[in-house]
């Protein structure tokens, strides 16, 4: 004897339909609503030093790992120690009496930190919240530069927040990388531009073939909330 009518067979399908629509709707609401497109860009706090990516890594073209030296190790890019800016600045400006007085005195909070052996406060301008898992390194080895994430470091007097780093934003280009994809050798170069008239996803074939990894960035929520 049948105790359910024979459409109730319909029931797990309609049940799973239900639920990716659903589900669909959830991550929409989620990355559109709760995280809006324009946080925080623009955000450009004074630092204790006013130092100068325009100056050190654009004029004086400076990689951006002199600096920050691990960020292709570690899942933090990390802000240099006093010790690395005296590499140079133990010799640029020191005497009290330099004819430069403008320079010396920007460059006084820095010396009172290497005299004092205290870290110099940096004011941190990018920040996800801590239910966010990020990580420099993958992102580095994938091919995906400085640039895309960052703007352009090299012209900026005081860094400035460029992109919104909303899960909108991260998951806009996990759906699809091959715009903001270069040769990992590039990186850190600023200007670097793909091929004039190549397609994006024609050049991260090429990038594959020629021995970089081919990636699949997470879209699922686990993959960024851990
Ligand atoms: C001479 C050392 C030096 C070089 C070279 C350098 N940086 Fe920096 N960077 C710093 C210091 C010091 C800070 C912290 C002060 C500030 O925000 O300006 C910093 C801060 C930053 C920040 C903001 C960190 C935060 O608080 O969120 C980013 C992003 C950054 N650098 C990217 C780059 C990129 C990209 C390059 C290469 C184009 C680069 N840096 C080259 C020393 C350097
Ligand atoms: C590779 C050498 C080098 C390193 C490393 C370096 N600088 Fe400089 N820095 C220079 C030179 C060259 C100047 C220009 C000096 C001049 O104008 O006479 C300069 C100028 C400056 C000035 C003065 C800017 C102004 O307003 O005139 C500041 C402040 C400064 N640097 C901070 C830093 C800090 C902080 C670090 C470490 C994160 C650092 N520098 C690392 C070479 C360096
Ligand atoms: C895929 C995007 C992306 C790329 C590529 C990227 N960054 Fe970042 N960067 C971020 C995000 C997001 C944060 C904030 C991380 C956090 O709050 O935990 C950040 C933070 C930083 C900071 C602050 C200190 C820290 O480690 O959190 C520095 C310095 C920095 N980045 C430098 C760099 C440099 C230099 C490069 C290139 C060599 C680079 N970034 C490439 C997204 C990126
Ligand atoms: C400009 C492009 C771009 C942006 C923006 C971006 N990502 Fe990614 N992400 C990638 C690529 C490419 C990979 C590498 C995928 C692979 O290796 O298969 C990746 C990988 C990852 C991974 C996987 C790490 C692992 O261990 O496998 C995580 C987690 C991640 N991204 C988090 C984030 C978060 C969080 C943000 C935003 C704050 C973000 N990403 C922004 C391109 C991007
Ligand atoms: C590519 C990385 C990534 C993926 C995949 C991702 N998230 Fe997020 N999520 C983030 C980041 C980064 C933030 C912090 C955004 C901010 O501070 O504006 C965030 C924030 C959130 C928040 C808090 C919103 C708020 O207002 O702070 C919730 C809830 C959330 N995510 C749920 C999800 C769910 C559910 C999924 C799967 C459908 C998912 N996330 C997939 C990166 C990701």
């Amino acid at each position: 004897m049948q105790i359910f009518p024979r459409t109730l067979n319909l029931l797990p399908l309609v049940a799973a339909l239900a639920l990716a629509v659903g589900g669909g709707v959830v991550t929409f609401v989620v990355a559109y609503y709760f995280s809006p497109w324009n946080t925080q860009v623009g955000y450009a706090p004074t630092q204790p030093v006013p130092f100068s990516h325009r100056l050190h890594a654009g004029q004086l073209g400076m990689d951006c790992r002199y600096c920050h030296a691990n960020v292709e190790r570690s899942y933090e890019a990390m802000v240099p120690p006093t010790q690395t800016c005296m590499g140079c600045h133990a010799a640029l400006h020191t005497d009290p009496s330099d004819p430069d007085q403008a320079t010396r005195a920007a460059l006084q909070p820095l010396f009172d930190s290497w005299a004092h052996d205290e870290p110099v406060q940096w004011v941190r301008v990018h920040n996800i919240p801590d239910h966010a898992y990020f990580e420099h390194s993958v992102h580095l080895s994938a091919g995906v530069g400085c640039v895309s994430c960052h703007g352009r470091i090299d012209q900026m007097e005081v860094v400035r927040q460029d992109q919104p780093l909303s899960m909108a934003w991260c998951l806009d280009c996990h759906r699809n990388p091959e715009p903001n994809l270069r040769p990992v050798s590039e990186v850190t170069n600023m200007g670097w531009e793909r091929p004039e008239d190549t397609d994006p996803a024609e050049y991260a074939e090429t990038l594959v073939e020629n021995g970089q990894r081919y990636v699949i960035p997470p879209e699922n929520c686990g993959g960024c909330h851990r």
